[in-house]
């Protein structure tokens, strides 16, 4: 086994000489060293007669090669960055530099996201097999509702990642939220990916259900409502810095973040985990399980950048951009209702479209809240409080107690 000390113990006597000698003769030494590197470094691109073609061409092309303007962009950012001067949007210090952390929390979230690493092979899908291919298994009512999930989820979280990559990302001018965000963005992958070892491993028509986003009203709309705010800022030409972009950004954060992850997936999240505490369907269950788990982060992180922005830049956060946030989350609990009523015609699993309605007005009350609007539909409860026990990330001990803990590289998990 390999041992950190004695690495630790060459570093220790390498050093040594150096630490006792006078401050000038280490600086002679020093720069002594960097000729020696210097002219170490021609002799290696040096083209010789025992190197291939390839290799001659590669050198020759890395000898004519201007590292200057390379040099000029980091000169450009050679400035030492300091928590005062990082900003979430419109920051002009270096985008390279990690530390010092501004947003503590950001750099949490991630940790925390990393901490909760899964993968959809791990979760053991055979009972939801035989279920599935069962004449009886489920009612009809039943599979609409895996189906249709499955449909509107399969590509929502593929939105959701483009928006990130090629919308906000570019955007962000933090490097610690732009960390999680690229946390974010491979979880949405892994999301995407558990739908479709869902819908493989059930044998599913994939044509179907990938294409419900565009062949399914309840599930086109939703899909149509969040891609406009994408468009409005994946063009490479727009850039924040004048109030009506900056708006435009927050637009789409507040779209994405507060209604897309923030209320579109509540109705599915709902029906589905439903099914699973009903012993139907364990496995598609558990993989929702997971990715609510990662999508509540998702929406914290996301309320956070969203209020920062605001703290940053009090102008922006003007009465007419108060009531357009009002509008959108009021907006997309309607579409979302909607959804409820065309996955659940009839009462089904002990729940019906009332009863949704009134826990997405409940989840609506919650997004205008936490980002300081007033709650549009008073004295609201919710029907469904086992949801906010499941969400509860100190109280899910037990999370993580079906999973297999070991990663396996270069294969798929076994379950024999
Ligand atoms: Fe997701
Ligand atoms: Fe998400």
């Amino acid at each position: 086994m390999l041992s950190w000390d004695e690495f630790d113990q060459e570093d220790a006597v390498a050093a040594k000489p150096a630490a006792k000698a006078a401050p000038h003769v280490a600086q002679a030494a020093l720069d002594k060293l960097d000729n020696v590197a210097e002219s170490a470094v021609q002799d290696a691109r040096e083209v010789t007669s025992d190197d291939s073609d390839a290799v001659a061409r590669a050198k020759s092309a890395l000898n004519q090669l201007d590292i200057q303007e390379g040099l000029d962009e980091l000169e450009g950012s050679s400035a030492r960055v300091t928590v005062d001067s990082k900003r979430m949007i419109n920051c002009r210090s270096d985008l390279n530099q990690l530390v010092p952390f501004k947003y503590d929390w950001a750099w949490q979230k991630y940790l925390d996201g990393c901490a909760n690493h899964w993968m959809p092979q791990e979760v053991n899908m055979n009972a939801d097999i035989a279920l599935w291919k069962s004449k009886d298994g489920l009612t009809d009512d039943e599979r609409r509702i895996v189906m249709r999930n499955l449909g509107f989820f399969s590509t929502a979280d593929s939105l959701v990642a483009n928006n990130l990559a090629l919308a906000v990302y570019r955007l962000i001018t933090n490097p610690e939220c732009r960390q999680y965000i690229l946390r974010q963005a491979f979880e949405e992958a892994i999301h995407t990916h558990a739908y479709q070892y869902c819908i493989e491993s059930l044998g599913m028509d994939e044509g179907e259900i990938f294409n419900m986003y565009h062949e399914i009203p309840s599930v086109a709309k939703k899909a149509a409502w969040g891609l406009k705010y994408t468009r409005a800022i994946s063009d490479p030409q727009f850039n924040t810095g004048t109030v009506e972009t900056d708006k435009e950004l927050l637009r789409n954060l507040i779209a994405y973040y507060c209604v897309l992850e923030g209320v579109f997936f509540y109705c599915g999240f709902t029906q589905i985990l439903s099914m699973g505490r009903r012993n139907k369907m364990t496995g598609v269950a558990e993989q929702f399980q997971y990715i609510l788990r990662d999508e509540s982060m998702h929406l914290n992180f996301g309320i956070d950048v969203i209020n920062q922005i605001k703290i940053e830049n009090p102008h922006l956060w003007d009465a007419a951009m108060k009531d357009e946030a009002t509008q959108m989350i009021l907006q997309g609990t309607q579409l979302e209702i909607e959804y409820a009523r065309d996955t659940m015609p009839r009462g089904v699993l002990g729940m019906n479209a009332a009863m949704m309605e009134d826990y997405l007005k409940f989840i609506a009350n919650r997004r205008l809240s936490q980002i300081g609007l007033k709650e549009e539909y008073p004295g609201t409860t919710n029907p469904f409080p086992w949801m906010s026990e499941i969400m509860d990330l100190k109280k899910e001990k037990n999370f993580f107690e079906t999973r297999v803990i070991e990663y396996q590289t270069g294969g798929a998990l076994s379950w024999d």
